[in-house]
Parts: structure tokens; C-alpha cells; sequence
């Protein structure tokens, strides 16, 4: 079988895993695993909000006594939108007629009501985790999984990066770019560390693991650098050097979508960086986040529209990386049309991703068992030069330093695309 047969097979089948709405495949499916929807520290208690993910509408709000709550975003009673209600302890009252609702959704008061007939209505809630500075929530049906952990971000001697970004495309072409390295070499051909002849088809192998797929670079002298794409939207991945004194990074990302054209990307990086160092390289950070009063997004449009080249942007923007990425894949087109393309040999990681999704998605459609996907102590990155970062002292738990990394305009442009805001559209 050539390559050309199997990329268009696997091309033809692509429409499932596109569309992740509450009714669709691809959405039961993403909604069958614990999924980041927002940030710790944006969620102020009693303030309820919007939320759109994959399409669904939901209220989220931080009860007194801290608690996370994902409920419907509209009241059962007679529709209105819930977000606009109070937060009573860690109940939410409707702004409506103040039917009460308690944090897993029992309706509790019906103000208006000689009889009440509450133990009949119930709102839907999803299960809520916060972990890593990250709210993660639950939105499928049944009992939610175990939550699943990564022990080596939590007890880590060294800053942990809090991040996320907005990209105005379909969340697939996020997923599938992380396994195309050939990308590198020209969408970050400025970047210290971008390599000449990365990625060439020969040198690149993906392989199924126990966790999604395990993505290989073998170097000229034999040297690799391992990636690991998680099922069914995760990436492990050793991140390029962008500070001299940090070297490679460890970084953990989900791509979620917010409706079918746009997504957030949440990561967490461990940089090993600490004391004086690690002071001087945030500084340097901050000041360049600072920097930055358009969002890379709105560059990216006016690239695209051809105002201008990538080559007129400031290279010290902090998020240039980012900037490239949206060039590329959003100039795919919001969602890319796969049965148009001509995939090639050093695109076996995209197809591979590709295979894998289609291949439980038909097993979910014909009631056939799933894969039960784990990650053990193997499923790591490796790259060269880097030997994993410090854990510390075997006698201290070192305490992880979590550090929001987001520059404000990046902060505004997704809290408004994770409300809905209809201006993304
Ligand atoms: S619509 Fe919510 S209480 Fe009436
Ligand atoms: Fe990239």
C-alpha cells in the first residue's frame, strides 16, 4: 500500500472528528475524558459566567466557599440565562424568579410557589476539578473518570507556567500540527532553535502507545527527540529553547474546542529555572508581555489578508512562535478541507493521529469496546540535550511555583471567545 493511498483513505474519512457538538461523534467522544475549560485565578467567587465549550452553553461560578460549578447555562424554570443569577454560599439563584439551585443542581426554593414541586426539577451540573491553575471539567454523561494526574508538574523544584491561547480555527489542525515537525524548519525558521532539515519523511516515525501516539525525530547522528500525543487531544512535548539560561522545556498542552472554527490551547510548561535566575527570566517576560497591545491573533488576520508580512512584526514579540503557528493553520482555513490536500511521507504523524481518532469513533459508532488509554512512567518526551528537569532533593517535596504567563490582551480575546462573544464568528 502506498502512502498516497493510505493518507487519501484516511482523508476521506476526516469529516468525524471535526464537528464536537453536543450531538456529534467526535463531541461524545472528547466528552468521555476530563477536558481544561479555564483558568483558577479568572473565575472570582460569586461571580457567575458565561461558558462555551465545544459548542454547549454553560454558567460557571465560584461558590463561597470556593467550589467550581458547571452547571446548563439556562434556568429550567423558564429559560433565562443563568449566569446572570447570584451566588448564594454555593448555591445559585435565578435572576428570573430566584428558583435556588444547589452546587450539584437539586433545585432547593421555588419563591413564587404555594406548593413546591422542586424534588421534579434538577439542574444539569458537571463534575469540576482544579488542578495546576487550571479548571477542568467533566461534560460527558455517567460518572466522570478518574481524574488523571501529572505528578511530575505537581511536586517540580522549578517554575511551572500557566498558559493559553485562543486560535480562530478548528481545534483538529492544532492537534494534527503537533505531529507535522516538518513545520518547523519554515513557520519558526527565525527561531534560535529551529533546526535545518528537521522533519524530513525518512527520519520521522509514529507509533501507537498505551496513551495515543508516540512521535519520533531520528537526527543524522542518530540522535531523537520523542514526542507524545495523548488521546484524544493531549501533547507531551520537549519545548524549543527560548531563554538562554532555561534550555529545553517540558511542556503539557490540550487543545479544546470552544465551538467548530475556534479553540483554546492550555498548557502547562515546567521551566527548571530557580532563585535569581528564575526572578530574572520572568521580569524579562513580564516586560515583553507587556509589550504587547494586539492580540497575535489580529496580526495574524492582517497577515493573511496580505496589509502585511510576517517580516514587518517585531521579532521580540514574545508570542511571534504563536503568531507563526496561527499563520499557518488558520490560513488552512477555519476548517481545513481535507479532501483537497496531498499528503506526503512526513506526514505519517498527522495520519496516524487521524487513524487513531477514526478508528474509535467507528468502534463508538458500531458499540464496540474503546481503547482505555494510560500513560505509565515511559510515556515521556526525550530530546537531546535535555535530561529531564530537576525533581529536587529526594528528601523535600519541592514545591511547585505556578506562574500565570498570559499578556493581558490574550487574557481579554479568550475570556471573550470562551463567553461566546458572537464577534469571534
Ligand atoms: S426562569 Fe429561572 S426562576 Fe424563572
Ligand atoms: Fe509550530
Amino acid at each position: 500500500m502506498t502512502v498516497t493511498k493510505l493518507a487519501g483513505r484516511t482523508s476521506a474519512q476526516a469529516g468525524n472528528f471535526l464537528k464536537t457538538g453536543p450531538d456529534t461523534s467526535a463531541g461524545a467522544y472528547l466528552r468521555q475524558f476530563w477536558q481544561p475549560v479555564y483558568h483558577t485565578g479568572d473565575l472570582a467567587v460569586g461571580r457567575p459566567v458565561p461558558l462555551r465549550i465545544m459548542g454547549e452553553s454553560f454558567t460557571l461560578y465560584r461558590g463561597e466557599s470556593g467550589r467550581v460549578c458547571l452547571t446548563d447555562s439556562r434556568c429550567p424554570h423558564r429559560g433565562t440565562q443563568l449566569s446572570s443569577g447570584w451566588v448564594e454560599g454555593d448555591a445559585l439563584r435565578c435572576f428570573y424568579h430566584g428558583w435556588k439551585f444547589d452546587a450539584d443542581g437539586a433545585c432547593t426554593e421555588q419563591p413564587a410557589e404555594d406548593s413546591s414541586f422542586c424534588d421534579r426539577i434538577k439542574l444539569a451540573s458537571h463534575p469540576t476539578q482544579e488542578y495546576l491553575g487550571l479548571i477542568f471539567a467533566f461534560l460527558g454523561s455517567g460518572d466522570a473518570p478518574e481524574f488523571p494526574t501529572y505528578p511530575e508538574f505537581e511536586n517540580f523544584d522549578g517554575l511551572v507556567e500557566v498558559d493559553s491561547y485562543v486560535r480562530e480555527c478548528n481545534y483538529f489542525q492544532n492537534l494534527e500540527n503537533a505531529l507535522d515537525m516538518s513545520h518547523v524548519a519554515f513557520v519558526h525558521r527565525d527561531n534560535m532553535a529551529s533546526f535545518s532539515n528537521i522533519g524530513r519523511g525518512a527520519q520521522l516515525q509514529s507509533e501507537e502507545s498505551e496513551w495515543g501516539v508516540t512521535y519520533t525525530f531520528t537526527r543524522a547522528d542518530g540522535q531523537l527527540r520523542i514526542q507524545q500525543f495523548g488521546m484524544p487531544n493531549i501533547f507531551y512535548m520537549t519545548a524549543l529553547p527560548t531563554d538562554g539560561e532555561v534550555g529545553w522545556q517540558e511542556s503539557l498542552f490540550w487543545w479544546v474546542p470552544i465551538d467548530d472554527v475556534t479553540h483554546m490551547q492550555f498548557s502547562l510548561h515546567r521551566v527548571a529555572v530557580a532563585g535569581d535566575a528564575a526572578r530574572e527570566v520572568e521580569e524579562r517576560h513580564r516586560q515583553r508581555r507587556a509589550r504587547i497591545d494586539l492580540p497575535h491573533q489580529r496580526v495574524c488576520d492582517d497577515i493573511l489578508r496580505g496589509k502585511i508580512a510576517l517580516r514587518d512584526v517585531d521579532t521580540s514579540r514574545i508570542d511571534l512562535v504563536r503568531l507563526q503557528d496561527d499563520i499557518a493553520q488558520v490560513g488552512q482555513g477555519r476548517i481545513a478541507d481535507r479532501d483537497a490536500e496531498r499528503p506526503g511521507r512526513a506526514d505519517n504523524g498527522v495520519i496516524a493521529i487521524r487513524r487513531t481518532w477514526n478508528r474509535e469513533l467507528s468502534a463508538m459508532a458500531e458499540g464496540r469496546p474503546l481503547k482505555n488509554w494510560t500513560r505509565s512512567e515511559s510515556i515521556v518526551p526525550k530530546a537531546w540535550g535535555f535530561t529531564g528537569a530537576s525533581r529536587g532533593d529526594a528528601n523535600t517535596i519541592p514545591q511547585t511555583v505556578l506562574l500565570d504567563i498570559r499578556p493581558q490582551v490574550e487574557v481579554d480575546l479568550q475570556l471573550a471567545a470562551l463567553r461566546g462573544d458572537p464577534t469571534l464568528e
